[in-house]
């Protein structure tokens, strides 16, 4: 277990530093190289244990991968050039590499089996087992298939019409995935639009998609032509030091090349609400996503309210918009947010054991919590609980407490951003 120590920086936090590139398309652009015909490149590659899970479970799937310091390599050879994988997928911590590959391993004519750690054990795979079942995949695990260890025997499977309860890009993607394999048509409709990554970038590797409002479609007997991608900063990643800019005193960051696709940058709504000064500049598409240069400084924010269909805009940012809130003049809601239960950690519990350690008013409701801002932060000892997070956003708190911050359990910020701290040293010299 590592401990890292945080303390106030009194001189603020200042200059431009370049956030790792996204774990949501990072993922995907191995994943689909894998299963695309031909060599696929991608540049900006985020280094995240997630992601180098979803490269080691390709690996063992047959697929040839190599990086080097500008980029990945995958040597696509179809969906036909997957194997059986001759021991266990470890998916470490990520449900993506979990849900999307179950998608994808539905359709396979083999047998594999998925594990992962402690987190992802307890997290719900139903939601995509159940479809996938229905699609005609054999899955199994514990709790009748609802938690890892999970084994799948693919086969041949049929389209679908499916209807999903949550807006999960997760649980869209892999039934689209299984879809793109089976006969005849799969649509899956969303209650709110989740983020759209992997039908952006199945249209990169040449995949015909259609999209109406909430419903999206694929035919079967669909294969992907090999791609280049290039991977844009990750938001979720940003989100961390545009929270750090807004509320540390004498702070002026930018950070450049940040993806802000729309179904992605719920936080910039968030903090033009809550009155900060941010300027967007350089606009650009790369491999059909939208990037731009954020720059934050420091702002006096007002509390908001947030909920309905910016939820899903902004899920994984949830943590450290708490910690911005807690900076905030007033009263901040966040409901809506039931799907923080069920992430690397029950992040409602998580964020408000951890923000109340630091003296912050927080309090969790059923979907989501109530932060009364304004209030100075004190140091304490707190805990990731092993999610990445959780210990990012108790850092970003660190930066403006009476007193240091220590995060226990440290070494899950790797998981998404191994350069988390080297970039506050940076921003701080
Ligand atoms: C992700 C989708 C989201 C998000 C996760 C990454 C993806 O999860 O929270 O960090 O890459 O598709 P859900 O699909 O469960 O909402």
């Amino acid at each position: 277990m590592t401990t890292n120590t945080i303390n106030a920086v009194k001189q603020g936090l200042n200059g431009t530093i370049r956030v790792p590139g996204d774990k949501s398309i990072s993922h995907r652009a191995v994943m689909f190289g894998a299963i695309a015909d031909g060599v696929t490149t991608v540049e900006g590659f985020l280094n995240g244990e997630d992601c180098l899970s979803t490269i080691a479970c390709f690996k063992k799937l047959g697929v040839n991968i190599t990086q080097d310091e500008e980029r990945v390599k995958i040597e696509g050879k179809g969906w036909d050039g997957l194997v059986e994988p001759s021991n266990i997928l470890d998916v470490g911590n990520s449900g993506t590499t979990t849900r999307l590959m179950l998608g994808i391993l539905a359709t396979r004519p083999f047998h594999s089996v998925m594990i992962g750690d402690d987190s992802i054990a307890k997290r719900p795979m139903s939601r995509v087992v159940d479809p996938l079942r229905e699609m005609g995949a054999e899955i199994d695990g514990r709790a009748n298939g609802n938690f890892t260890p999970l084994s799948v025997r693919g086969g041949s499977t049929k389209g679908i019409d499916f209807t999903s309860k949550v807006a999960s890009a997760q649980v869209k993607s892999a039934i689209l995935l299984a879809g793109l394999q089976s006969a005849g048509t799969t649509s899956v409709t969303e209650p709110a639009l989740s983020r759209d990554h992997t039908e952006r970038m199945l249209e990169a590797y040449g995949v015909k998609v259609k999209r109406e409002g909430l419903k999206v479609s694929v035919k079967g007997g669909q294969s992907l032509k090999a791609s280049h991608i290039v991977v844009p900063g990750d938001i979720s990643s940003a989100a961390f030091f545009l929270v750090a800019g807004a509320i540390v005193p004498n702070s002026q960051i930018t950070l450049t090349g940040v993806g802000l696709n729309p179904t992605r940058s719920g936080i910039i709504d968030v903090l033009q609400k809550m009155g900060a000064s941010l300027t967007v500049s350089n606009e650009k598409v790369v491999s059909g996503e939208p990037i731009a240069d954020l720059t934050i400084e420091t702002s006096s924010l007002k509390g908001i309210e947030i909920g309905g269909d910016l939820i899903p805009r902004l899920i994984d940012e949830i943590p450290v918009i708490a910690v911005l809130a807690s900076q905030a003049e007033g009263k901040t809601v966040i409901k809506d947010a039931e799907e923080l239960k069920v992430k690397e950690t029950n992040r409602i519990d998580t964020v408000v054991s951890e923000l109340k350690r630091l003296g912050a008013s927080i309090e969790a409701t059923e979907d989501g919590m109530i932060i009364e801002g304004s209030g100075s932060l004190k140091g304490a000892t707190v805990n990731s609980y092993g999610d990445h997070r959780i210990g990012m956003a108790m850092a970003i708190a660190g930066l403006i407490t009476e007193g240091q911050v220590d995060i226990e359990r440290s070494e899950a910020i790797a998981v998404s951003y191994p350069s988390f701290f080297e970039h506050i040293d940076r921003l701080t010299k």
